[in-house]
């Protein structure tokens, strides 16, 4: 991924705390995805009233929507501790056991990149997040013996951008499952008006209006335009975020008006003028472009096919009507033809 792509989902190093402030702790702080909050506020209710923990929850959907800020939500709905790990971090069996044998009862027990998991971390996971023990082998050679060391009653939450790598005996053993998807305009607005009066920013409203439309339907990338945009009023303008500023903001930032940026209108001027529209294989298009396959498939690729200007097809990538359009090229129904559909 490219350091410097502003829209991208991803967090860059360090962004964490920048984003620590405005992170939302409780459900009527988390704007937006109405459904899921309607679900969850249920599901923890319940839970809270049987004085059980809360079935294992599994979170997917593309960086920067919301799906760690909605497991450290949890845990602080349900008044328990919250442990924060990452599967990468697994290396071991004992990087697990160490962290699970230390959780209190009903702890929010938070995997992140769950897709990643060595095959002997997932083993050993299934045994805890279906029994509450763990196997732990003692001994070496033909005296080795496993023992069973049992573990507080948890909550496991796993997110992950990728759902589909994660295997089906693990995505089995979660009750609760959450797809989290891009927010819509009206949302991205009221979470840049939160986001505004946390950090003391103004903005107008019809300047947070534009500013969401540029958002890439992600709550990380409109804080990260915030950011960006007070920085502009501060030394161009009046310090106040006004459409004026945004839309030259913006301009400098080369995001258009759908929330696109150079790189994304690369990989589609890439698609149209070389692969004529496609359809071409991912790995081809990612490194004509010199991305990798990961952020063409987990940030670039999901936002432009949610607005319509890619489709991912059996034989591969395809350029829409809507994407030759919005690079102003000619779109070519003899030659373009079938291969949409
Ligand atoms: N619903 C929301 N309301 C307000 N702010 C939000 C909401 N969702 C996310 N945010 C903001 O966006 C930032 C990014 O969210 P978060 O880190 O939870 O994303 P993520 O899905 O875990 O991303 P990644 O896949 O990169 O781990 C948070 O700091 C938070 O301030
Ligand atoms: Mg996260």
């Amino acid at each position: 991924m490219s350091d410097d792509s502003i829209l991208s989902g991803l967090s860059y190093h360090g962004e964490e705390q920048a984003e620590n402030p405005i992170r939302p702790r409780l459900l009527n702080e988390f704007l937006g995805q109405e459904d899921i909050k309607s679900n969850l506020r249920i599901f923890i209710e319940a839970a809270k009233k049987r004085e059980e923990p809360l079935d294992h929850v599994f979170l997917s959907g593309p960086p920067g929507l919301g799906k760690t800020t909605l497991a450290g939500i949890m845990a602080n709905e349900l008044g328990v501790d919250a442990k924060v790990t990452s599967a990468p971090a697994l290396d071991k069996p004992k990087d697990l056991a160490g962290l699970l044998t230390t959780i209190t009862e009903r702890t929010v027990f938070f995997i992140d990149e769950i897709h990643r998991l060595k095959p002997v971390i997932e083993e050993m996971l299934y045994i805890a997040m279906e029994d509450f023990e763990l196997d732990w082998i003692i001994g070496q050679g033909p005296s080795a013996r496993t023992i069973r060391i049992p573990v507080p009653p948890f909550t496991m939450v796993g997110a992950t951008t990728k759902p589909g790598r994660v295997s089906s005996p693990l995505y089995s053993r979660f009750g609760i499952n959450v797809r989290m998807n891009f927010y819509n305009h009206q949302e991205l607005q009221k979470i840049l008006t939160r986001s505004a009066s946390i950090l003391n920013i103004t903005i107008t409203s019809d300047a947070a209006h534009l500013l969401a439309g540029s958002s890439r339907g992600t709550p990380r990338v409109a804080n990260r335009l915030l950011r960006r945009m007070r920085d502009f009023a501060q030394i161009e303008g009046e310090g106040i975020i006004t459409t004026d500023i945004v839309h030259s903001g913006l301009k400098r930032l080369q995001v258009d008006e759908k929330g696109l940026e150079k790189l994304d209108r690369e990989i589609l001027r890439t698609l149209i003028t070389k692969y004529q529209g496609g359809p071409v294989g991912a790995e081809t298009l990612a490194i004509s472009v010199g991305e990798s396959m990961d952020s063409l498939e987990d940030f670039y690729e999901p936002y432009m096919i949610q607005q319509g200007f890619l489709k991912r097809t059996p034989r591969g990538r395809v350029a829409t009507p809507m994407a030759y359009k919005h690079l102003g090229l000619e779109w070519n129904s003899n030659e373009n033809q079938g291969l949409l559909f």
